[in-house]
């Protein structure tokens, strides 16, 4: 019978996050700073130099001799032996924090989940059993070989992965558990091992003549279950269902095994089969864990982060074209860490488009060393991505490098490290002309400012984005109802620019001003029948129907642009434009990112290039602007 916690989670929670590592460590063991932790002699073996370890930034204790390491609370736990909730208890009251008891009701309901999750847990280990049993049988006898030539794995390796073999029939796991072991199918189809049949006939094996891969979480429990096919069966890999327990996007496959190891070295590898951390860790390199096959998830990431100090991480994805992408979006989600310096993260390609376990069949393991210590930076890998395979002899090309490089280090916030990569890419780019280089060393700093500009202001300029176009709309509209000679003036522009209202009641009003024109209505002045216009407009838009009426007055401000139509109407059309060119820059740059660059290289080529002709257009329209306002500012107000 499990000893129940009779404790709120909420109160529990609180507790945790309450509780300072250094706060409760420094009470048994004396604590030197160091850097950014603390070190002291280890309470839970013999030491003699201190390799006691307690990082305040991570809440979080680990030594390095014997590997003891947790929160506080499992601190007090392994040192009082005291059980999980009166440490819990104790540290409430030292921290003040108030103490929730689970309600009976909800206490039978907490119990009752507990113990279907113990349950799980217990049928799951079970099944590993069964599973590495049968691999050892003559049965499993085809797998076995195949671990041990094609895979060329250690025993050892086997047994600490629990390697294991799922048997042939459609229901020897369900006899073995369900007749044999009297394990409820209920609970069984809970751990996602068996699949109903249709029409609710019972149940068979959903792994079937597989090799088994346990996956455990980081207290070893297992979990789940990957399957590798030995023919070439579809799908290669067949895995649990997502389940009460098994949660692939979260979990990091070997992460129990090589946590240690992580700390330890300081560096995490990320790779993306099973059967690469299996490989890294039979030739000695037990730092490694994987993500499945999915992009990693920043929670992954964070799970990572807690156990190397200097943040170092290297993504070794497989160097074909969707491991590049992997590499790419598992990044994604932490760039702004990245480019920041907050996470050290390499990405290592290994040559040939191997993966790991490929490499080391025929490399010895000093060759993978060699690459995990030559795996480049992220961002020096990215420009190297950009640039590579490129005729910089080419205009085009150099041209879509340079913008491409601009726009890397754009997003870097550390003015140091920005010198220095446009110094090394202005090297890169110029290919050893010297008076080229310095041109562009020059070219790229001014471009890499106005990128941070851009993307800075691009920010406030969304939101009010909003207020200068429905602003330079009106002024035109204004303009077209109050001023006659105009007219003609407003159409052309808009038709030359090919530009159409884009707030809803602006092109609703449009449209009716087209129509009475259209029907010989003349509105020579602003006397036009007003209420044909807005009795057609949408009834429930009333602070758009406000807004309309509002354009057929003039105060006194606005009756000032009317004396200098002709400039007015210049600056409008131009930043209507301008609003233009960015949504569309916007959307091709949506476009890019989405895009499989391997499908269609050209595709990704022709929205570069129309990215690029936005931005000029844009730059164009930035200085039309400047000069206009100017001028509207400087000239008398006088009609002209
Ligand atoms: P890969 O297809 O890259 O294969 O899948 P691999 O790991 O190199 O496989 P081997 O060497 O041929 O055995 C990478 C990971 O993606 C997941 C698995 O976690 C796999 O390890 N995957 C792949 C699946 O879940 N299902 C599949 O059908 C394929
Ligand atoms: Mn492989």
């Amino acid at each position: 019978m499990l000893d129940l916690p009779r404790l709120h989670p909420e109160t529990i929670e609180q507790v945790r996050q309450r509780a300072d590592i250094v706060d409760v460590v420094s009470e048994h063991v004396v604590l030197r700073k160091q850097g950014k932790d603390f070190v002291g002699l280890c309470p839970f073996h013999d030491d003699k130099s201190p390799s006691f370890t307690v990082s305040p930034g991570k809440q979080f204790y680990y030594c390095f001799s014997c590997g003891a390491g947790g929160n506080a609370i499992k601190f007090l736990m392994e040192l009082g032996k005291q059980p999980f909730s009166e440490v819990v208890l104790d540290l409430a009251r030292r921290y003040q924090v108030s103490v929730q008891t689970l309600k009976p009701e909800e206490r039978q309901e907490f119990q009752r989940q507990v113990s279907l999750r113990e349950q799980l847990y217990e049928i799951l280990a079970v099944t590993a059993k069964f599973f590495e049993h049968a691999l050892y049988q003559p049965q499993g006898q085809a797998a076995l070989t195949y671990l041990e030539t094609q895979r060329q794995l250690n025993r050892a390796t086997m047994q600490q992965f629990q390697l294991g073999y799922a048997p042939a029939g459609w229901e020897t796991l369900y006899g073995y558990l369900v007749e044999q072991k009297h394990y409820p199918v209920e609970l069984v189809e809970q751990t996602g091992l068996l699949v109903p049949r249709k029409n609710n006939s019972g149940f068979y094996d959903r792994f079937r003549d597989r090799l088994m891969i346990p996956i455990h979480d980081l207290q070893g429990r297992v979990v789940g279950f990957g399957g590798r096919t030995l023919t070439d069966e579809q799908p290669k890999y067949l895995n649990s269902p997502e389940t009460e327990l098994f949660d692939k996007g979260k979990l990091l496959f070997g992460l129990d095994k090589a946590r240690a190891a992580i700390a330890k070295q300081d560096q995490a590898v990320v790779v993306e089969g099973y059967f690469d951390v299996i490989a890294l860790h039979n030739a000695g390199v037990t730092n490694a864990v994987a993500s499945m096959g999915t992009a990693l998830s920043s929670g992954q990431v964070r799970q990572l982060l807690r156990y190397t100090e200097s943040n170092r991480i290297v993504l070794n994805f497989d160097a074909d074209k969707a491991g590049n992408q992997a590499a790419e979006r598992a990044v994604g989600e932490v760039e702004t860490l990245a480019y920041r310096g907050d996470i050290q993260l390499r990405i290592l390609n290994i040559p040939a488009g191997k993966d790991p376990d490929e490499f080391l069949q025929q490399h010895p393991v000093a060759a993978y060393f060699e690459l995990l210590d030559q795996a480049p930076l992220w961002l020096d890998w990215q420009i190297e991505r950009a640039i590579a395979g490129k005729d910089l002899r080419q205009a085009d090309q150099f041209q879509t490098g340079v913008q491409a490089v601009v726009k890397l280090l754009g997003n870097l916030p550390n003015a140091t490290l920005r010198t220095h990569y446009i110094h090394r890419c202005a090297e890169r780019l110029s290919q050893g002309d010297s008076r080229l280089m310095l041109q562009l060393e020059e070219d790229l700093r001014q471009q890499v400012r106005g990128e941070r500009w851009h993307g800075r202001s691009q920010k406030w300029q969304t939101r009010s984005d909003r207020n200068l176009l429905a602003e330079a709309e009106e002024q035109l509209l204004r303009l077209y109802i109050h001023k006659p000679s105009y007219r003609q003036m407003i159409e052309a522009a808009l038709e030359e620019r090919d530009l159409e209202f884009s707030l809803s009641h602006h092109r609703h009003l449009w449209r009716q001003i087209l129509n009475l024109k259209e029907q010989g209505i003349d509105f020579s002045d602003a006397s036009i029948d007003l209420l044909t216009l807005l009795e057609e407009a949408d009834a429930d838009a009333a602070s758009d129907l406000s807004r309309m009426y509002a354009l057929f007055q003039l105060d006194e401000t606005r009756e000032v642009d009317t004396r200098r139509a002709m400039l007015v109407i210049r600056t409008a059309v131009a930043s209507m434009e301008k609003i233009m060119c960015e949504k569309r820059r916007r959307h091709l740059l949506d476009l890019l990112h989405s895009l499989d660059w391997s499908a269609a290289p050209d595709l990704g080529q022709l929205y570069q290039k129309k990215i690029y002709a936005e931005d000029q257009r844009i730059r164009q329209l930035d200085q039309e602007r400047q000069v206009l306002f100017e001028d509207l500012v400087r000239v008398p107000l006088v009609e002209i």
